[in-house]
């Protein structure tokens, strides 16, 4: 089935159906037991009316009799036999005696009352027969003198049965019929929203612009809800699209600078003849910014990854004690350039569980900008600790730190607090998002802390293994 209302239609209609069947049932089976039992004691009645309308003088039918059974259109039919069995009297429309079983002369004789019974006639017809004694007081006591018996055919009764039945059937056609024309009716009313929903769905979705939103209708039912989580969704689509257009341009951006730099350098040395040394200084500096470029795309690779999910490989207890050891020892010699002091400050092992490549690389890149942005003479002090349940890995310079409307913005994307002088130290503002990306992905979080002129602390906190 295609449609939701479709099927919303077909069940309320089946459901109907047969609950009006079931009932419908339920009527005809009660119906034909009641007209059995009033067939039984209209029986019953007309044949004791019998019994009491002869006497033992004139054991016939009274005229009276005869003229009510020539008006009776239920196919009454009467006749009174003796003690034997021997018809008596009949009425005119029986065309052959009735049966007298031997219960019924059992049941009226010995206990003087009446019988009931289903018997077959001769010509195939079933009729329901009704026998009462006929008595008289003689001798101190009733004798019976006779039956008196009044019959029905059962088809009388059949087909007052049939004439329900058609009718009950007629019911549950014009219940079901009725179903499905209100079920049709209300499921497009109550549908009509969702469609409205649906087709402006699909031309956001067709359209070119991620600003459209679907109508939320005013009633707080599920259609306004579900209108308001897909707007939502939308919001965040819109903003997750506009990052990436932004991300794109930026880092399209930052391609184009080194390669525009290498172009110019390279056609400029290509201008004329020039001795061997000039060349190998643009050589040098082609290198330079071939290496900027190799860095660039390294980044860049990194943040894609950590988009996708992949950005750390495996999880290992690492020791944060030893990571900053390693990270002291790998940039000794660039801090020795610029004589700035950097130091470890971990008295104790800690321990979190995590991918040993990509924490070294978070607090590379935290040492890295601390040595990078500090002037000549600075120190740069790097701390691991346990705190509660959490590890602490901190890197705080004497620098000159940051301003306050930086700081929100310092972990996006391409962002820069000086973008001419970040730039003259080869960095494309990508460092603290891979952080913020990588210390993320370890389940932790990452904050900074600044004072202009008297330095910065950035402060990785992570789960303790
Ligand atoms: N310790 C620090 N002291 C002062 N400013 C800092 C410090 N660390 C970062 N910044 C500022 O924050 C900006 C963003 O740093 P980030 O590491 O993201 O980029 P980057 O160092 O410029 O480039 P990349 O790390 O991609 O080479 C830097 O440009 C710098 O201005
Ligand atoms: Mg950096």
């Amino acid at each position: 089935m295609k449609s939701f209302r479709a099927r919303l239609v077909l069940s309320f209609t089946l459901l109907t159906a047969v609950v009006t069947a079931l009932v419908a049932a339920w009527a005809y089976q009660s119906s034909a037991e009641a007209l059995r039992d009033d067939t039984d004691r209209l029986l019953r009645d007309r044949a004791y009316v019998l019994s009491k309308s002869v006497t033992p003088m004139a054991m016939r039918l009274q005229p009276w009799m005869e003229a009510f059974l020539e008006t009776d259109k239920t196919g009454l039919r009467v006749q009174v036999l003796d003690p034997d069995g021997a018809v008596l009297t009949q009425s005119a429309n029986l065309t052959e005696a009735l049966p007298l079983s031997s219960s019924a002369r059992e049941a009226s004789a010995t206990n003087m009352s009446s019988f009931t019974e289903t018997v077959k006639l001769k010509d195939g017809t079933s009729v329901r027969v009704a026998s009462v004694p006929v008595t008289t007081y003689r001798d101190n006591r009733n004798t019976v003198i006779g039956f008196a018996q009044a019959a029905m055919p059962e088809s009388t009764r059949d087909e007052r049965l049939h004439a329900i039945l058609m009718r009950l059937i007629g019911a549950v056609i014009a219940a079901t019929l009725v179903a499905w024309l209100l079920a049709t009716v209300l499921a497009k009313a109550w549908l009509r929203s969702v469609d409205a929903a649906a087709e402006s769905a699909h031309r956001i979705g067709s359209g070119e612009t991620l600003r459209e939103r679907l109508f939320v209708p005013k009633d707080e039912d599920e259609v306004a809800r579900l209108a308001r989580a897909f707007n939502e969704l939308l919001d965040k689509l819109e903003e997750a699209h506009g990052t990436q257009q932004r991300f794109l341009a930026d880092a399209s951006h930052e391609l184009r600078t080194p390669l525009t730099v290498l172009r110019g350098e390279i056609e400029v040395a290509l201008r004329r003849e020039r001795p061997a040394n000039e060349y190998r200084e643009v050589l040098e500096s082609s290198r330079e910014e071939i290496e900027r470029l190799t860095k660039l795309t390294e980044n860049l690779l990194s943040l894609a990854r950590s988009d996708a999910g992949e950005s750390i490989a495996t999880r290992e207890p690492v020791d944060l004690v030893a990571l900053c050891e390693r990270v002291r020892d790998s940039l000794t010699a660039q801090a020795e350039t610029k004589r700035i002091a950097l130091t470890v400050d971990a008295p104790q092992p800690v321990w979190v569980n995590g991918d040993a490549v990509a924490l070294e690389r978070v607090c590379l890149n935290l040492v890295e900008n601390a040595i990078r942005y500090s002037p000549a003479g600075e120190s740069v002090m790097l701390r691991a600790m346990s705190e509660h349940d959490e590890a602490v890995l901190s890197v705080s310079d004497t620098g000159p730190g940051i301003g306050a409307d930086h700081l929100p913005h310092l972990f996006e994307r391409f962002y820069r607090v000086d973008k001419a002088r970040s730039r003259e130290h080869g960095g494309a503002g990508l460092g603290l998002a891979i952080v913020e990306a990588l210390v993320k992905a370890h389940g932790g979080s990452v904050a900074v802390a600044s004072t202009v002129g008297r330095g910065t602390t950035f402060m990785v906190r992570l789960p303790v293994a």
